[in-house]
């Protein structure tokens, strides 16, 4: 219900999310949330903040999860190189530089939304410092497109992540985005992590079990 509300009552600021994924996504949380999974909140390529608009809509409305924090990571510098693994005939668009945007508006857009900002790391993934990441994870959501941008936060988010705690992962199984593919495939079936693992439109979802 609180998911369906507030996708109805407010606006999907950005073409980087659809109806249909926001409400797989949100409603994931919302199961975290309702089981009180040990952990933070972090969104990983958070760009303008199309969905951590609704995760911080969705926090409020969970005030037993009052000290759950909510981190967002982003280069603000758009994406970086593409790496063999990324490329693709189609997907041109997606290169170096692509969703630049400045950390102000990301801020702006949630003062304009009357919400709390979250805490933001203006940071490649890959140089992010220990104390700019929660010991603990409870959810996670990955949006960065890329194969190496995908490793890499995978690499910070799973030793981080709370047995229940989820991973979503965006863009799986695109064709114009190779990467992520096979960054999920190169991190979780060349190891012996203990997870289970389900896909339903482009996402995929991803448990640690125990
Ligand atoms: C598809 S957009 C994210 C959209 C966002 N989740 C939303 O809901 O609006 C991808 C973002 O990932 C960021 N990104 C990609 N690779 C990155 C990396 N290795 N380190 C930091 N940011 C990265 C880009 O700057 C871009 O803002």
């Amino acid at each position: 219900m609180i998911v369906q509300k507030l996708i109805q009552q407010y606006p999907i600021i950005s073409d980087q999310m659809s109806v249909d994924r926001l409400t797989t996504i949100l409603l994931y949380l919302e199961k975290i949330l309702e089981q009180n999974i040990a952990g933070d909140i972090t969104e990983f390529g958070c760009y303008i903040g199309t969905t951590s608009l609704f995760i911080r809509r969705m926090l409020n409305n969970f005030p037993i999860n009052k000290d759950t924090k909510f981190y967002v990571y982003d280069s603000f510098d758009g994406l970086p190189d593409k790496v063999s693994q990324d490329i693709s005939p189609i997907g041109q668009e997606f290169k170096k530089g692509e969703l630049k945007i400045s950390k102000k508006s990301l801020i702006n857009e949630f003062k304009k939304a009357n919400l709390i900002p979250p805490i933001i790391e203006k940071n490649w993934f890959s140089n992010i410092p220990d104390n700019a990441l929660p010991q603990l994870i409870a959810f996670a959501y990955l949006d960065s497109d890329f194969y190496n941008s995908v490793s890499d936060s995978l690499k910070i988010v799973w030793p981080r992540l709370s047995i229940n705690g989820q991973i979503i992962i965006d863009d799986y199984n695109r064709e114009a985005l190779p990467g992520v593919d096979k960054a999920i495939n190169d991190f979780f079936f060349k190891s012996k992590l203990n997870f289970n693992l389900k896909t339903i439109n482009h996402l995929a979802l991803i448990t640690k079990i125990n």
